[in-house]
């Protein structure tokens, strides 16, 4: 077996991962958690919470993952959103096609076109790995899961592929609640969905899998980060594209470690916050227990880029069967979102940012000409004196140039449109004190694969011994905290022992009684599920009150005074 099969199979059999559906035969690409995955699940994600809500002071919202048509047009899903597919002639069977083309050839699919891939499936006589029949051509597959809204199914909708749009069609109730004061930060945490062709990597490639994504608004022409500073000594493995791509080095040789301080002022990382939420990142995962040396941060290829980013860098973490895998995407998104929903719907998303100190800038003054107005536009008049009174700087620039150069503006008031010609209008140029400005904020994104977290913090807590296999899962992580035995079954010591569980249930602690088996047995059931501490209550605990912790990972015991033992664990459960 190897390490994968190992873990897995501990997940199944002790209650972390389970294959979905399985009495009918299961399907790829789907995952149950257990109720210990559960528990770890949700530990992860509580600890992203504390990093991400408490600690950053950003807010979450929650937001329905049925998604309308609309906004996927809009944010370019609906165009963009695809892998490219292959099917065989004989048994039908669908494949991604540049993963079939790099596990029969020795190339790099990345960027290639459609006709491309297919050129290179004929050029080297690619066949079908489930019958040896031949390919089709490759084609585009969109992989949302479509649905229709209501009866009839005159509406459609997509399952979303990621959280994040949720978050952008609500930008004008959140610049809103946010006071219009840039930068902030809005999470979601949930389930996303990918109809994945063919995913044959059981549960790195998911069709639903839960994602949390940050999406920090900023001031698009700001690149610098308020709290860079506290970790700009930071030294993180990093891949930068180039080097990816330069032939001359040695794979070792591609991966640097610099400050970030260095990485930003060499340019190697263009934005300050992407150089903040990587050192975030790192020290988020470090402290669910990812393994240091198992971790790094790749650059996005040029060709390899989501359609809404222009840089992107992922957490990569390592694992033995799959090799790294992309974890965690960390995106400088621009104002790609935002313009896209912003067009579509019509509805404008700039917010008003105030300067620290008014701005003396050459403006113009726009006034009606009666003369010419009073003839033509009528009850309007007053409506669009208000509206040229009330224009913005950025406006009154577009009215005077389309004046200048075609003669016409259109002016937008209440829905209505209203052509002023250049006769209507006097134009005073005036300087004039202003407090801000409009801009369109630009989105930096942390998006975390909760997933895929939760496998290979599995796979690298996973622990072989001679005597014992063991999840070293840290106890602030790990699903069950403490088991509490009774030495034998008798002398009520199974009594305490049960009196012991409850008083830490109810202080919160969650903690497991069993009394099955040799003491020795019962220890390596809770070392197989990562439970940090085991408490057993002996013969002297009827003479003293005092009871045995046993840690996991160095088998030490110590004696507690039961009095005292939610206080202990708690202090321990901190590590
Ligand atoms: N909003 C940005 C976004 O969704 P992404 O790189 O497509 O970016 C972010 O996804 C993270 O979600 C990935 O780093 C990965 O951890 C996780 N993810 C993406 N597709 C997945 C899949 N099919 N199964 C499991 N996790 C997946």
């Amino acid at each position: 077996m190897d390490k994968y099969e190992k873990v897995m199979d501990l997940a199944k059999r002790r209650g972390y991962l389970w294959s979905s559906f399985e009495i009918y035969g299961g399907i790829a690409g789907f995952v149950d958690y257990g109720p210990l995955g559960a528990l770890l699940k949700n530990n992860i994600i509580n600890k992203w919470r504390e990093y991400y809500l408490v600690k950053e002071g950003f807010y979450e919202i929650d937001s329905p993952t049925v998604t309308p048509y609309e906004v996927l047009k809009a944010s370019g899903h609906v165009d963009n959103f695809t892998d490219p597919i292959v099917e065989c002639k004989n048994c039908l069977e669908s494949f991604r096609a540049d993963h079939i083309i790099e596990e029969a050839i020795d190339v790099n699919t990345e960027g290639k076109t459609l006709e491309e891939l297919s050129q290179l499936i004929k050029e080297h006589d690619i066949r079908c790995p489930k019958c040896g029949g031949e390919f089709g051509e490759v084609k585009k597959f969109n992989l949302m899961f479509v649905t229709s809204i209501g009866p009839g199914g005159k509406r459609t909708g997509y399952m979303r592929p990621e959280t994040a749009q949720g978050i952008f069609i609500q930008f004008r109730r959140l610049a809103q609640f946010f006071r219009n004061k840039l930068p902030f930060g809005v999470v979601q945490i949930g389930k996303s969905y990918r109809n994945e062709i063919s995913p044959r990597q059981g549960v790195i490639r998911l069709r639903e899998f839960t994602q949390a994504e940050a999406e920090f608004f900023v001031h698009p022409k700001i690149k610098k980060h308020e709290r860079f500073k506290e970790v700009e000594d930071e030294i993180v493995p990093l891949l930068p594209a180039d080097r990816q791509m330069d032939e001359n080095l040695k794979d070792g040789e591609k991966v640097i470690k610099i400050t970030l301080k260095e990485a930003v002022e060499k340019g190697i990382i263009r934005h300050e916050t992407i150089a903040y939420f990587i050192a975030l990142t790192k020290k988020f995962l470090l402290d669910i227990g990812i393994d240091e040396s198992k971790l790094r941060f790749r650059q996005h290829l040029p060709n390899e880029m989501a359609h809404y980013a222009i840089d992107c860098w992922d957490a990569e973490i390592y694992t033995e069967r799959f090799g790294w895998i992309e974890c965690v995407g960390i995106a400088d998104r621009t104002d790609y979102d935002l313009k896209a929903h912003m067009n579509h719907s019509g509805v404008n998303l700039e917010v008003f940012v105030e300067f620290d100190e008014p701005k003396e800038v050459e403006t113009y003054e726009v006034e009606l000409n009666y003369k010419v107005v009073g003839r033509i536009f009528k009850k309007d008049t007053k409506l669009i004196e208000e509206t040229l009174k009330n224009m913005d700087n950025e406006d009154l620039e577009k009215l005077v140039n389309a004046l200048n150069k075609e003669g016409k503006y259109i002016l937008k008031v209440n829905g209505k449109e209203f052509e002023i010609l250049s006769d209507y209008v006097k134009i005073n140029k005036v300087k004039k004190k202003i407090m801000g400005e409009k801009v369109l904020p630009h989105v930096i994104e942390p998006s975390y694969g909760i997933d895929r977290i939760t496998y290979c913090l599995l796979e690298h807590a996973y622990k072989e011994e001679e005597d014992r296999v063991y999840l070293d899962l840290k106890p602030s992580i790990a699903p069950i905290k403490v088991g509490v035995f009774p030495l034998v079954n008798r002398d009520g010591m199974p009594e305490i022992a049960k009196k012991i569980r409850d008083m830490l249930r109810e202080n919160g602690i969650i903690a497991e009684y069993d009394d099955s088996g040799a003491i020795g047995r019962r220890y390596m059931r809770m070392d197989e599920i990562g439970t940090p501490f085991c408490v057993t209550v002996d013969g002297d605990t009827l003479k003293d009150n005092t009871v045995t912790v046993r840690e996991r990972n160095t088998r030490e015991q110590v004696r507690v005074k039961i009095d005292e033992l939610v206080d202990y664990i708690k202090s321990r459960l901190k590590e």
